[in-house]
């Protein structure tokens, strides 16, 4: 397995939307461990494709965030069919958005249709922690980053501290 380098803001190949993917073959399962991996290693509850450096429509995912037992569900083209409720998620952050988190106002349930890594039809209902997971990371697969979905003045401010980040390396 191989730990791979998450692509950060304000790198603009986050902004991208991905591809479906369309043939699930041992490319494809390869990334997904990849992915799985780095999540993991991260300490993350959830990772996209576009955020490992593939434009492709995957997403892995583990509430728990336990490296020990690695249970993590994968996701492939999903797409959220219904939501419904409103509420605020608990300081949500990103592997790819360093150093900052925040309180988004995200659907309270979300029902997502996507394909199984074997490519069987999955339909999920989620709410809580989980639906904001899905949200967040079908979100990526979008292009959009939760930080689109703060104030203009805080995603500014966030900016600036970024860029002064990265140039002092
Ligand atoms: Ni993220």
């Amino acid at each position: 397995m191989t730990l791979l380098k998450i692509v950060t803001y304000p790198d603009p190949f986050l902004k991208q939307p991905t591809k479906p993917v369309t043939d699930i073959d041992d490319q494809v399962q390869k990334i997904i461990e990849d992915m799985a991996e780095t999540m993991y290693a991260a300490s993350g509850v959830g990772l996209a494709a576009i955020q490992a450096g593939f434009d492709k429509s995957i997403i892995v995912y583990d509430p728990t965030a336990d490296a020990e037992k690695k249970d993590f569900q994968v996701l492939i083209n999903p797409k959220i069919l219904f939501s419904e409720g409103s509420m605020i998620s608990d300081n949500e952050g990103c592997l790819s958005v360093p150093d900052f988190r925040s309180d988004v106002k995200r659907s309270e349930r979300v029902i997502v249709e996507a394909l199984d890594r074997n490519g069987n039809p999955l339909k999920i209902e989620a709410e809580g922690l989980l639906s904001v997971i899905m949200q967040h990371e079908i979100d990526h697969l979008k292009g959009v980053l939760f930080i689109d979905h703060i104030s203009a003045l805080k995603r500014q401010l966030y900016k600036k501290k970024r860029q002064k980040a990265l140039k002092s390396g």
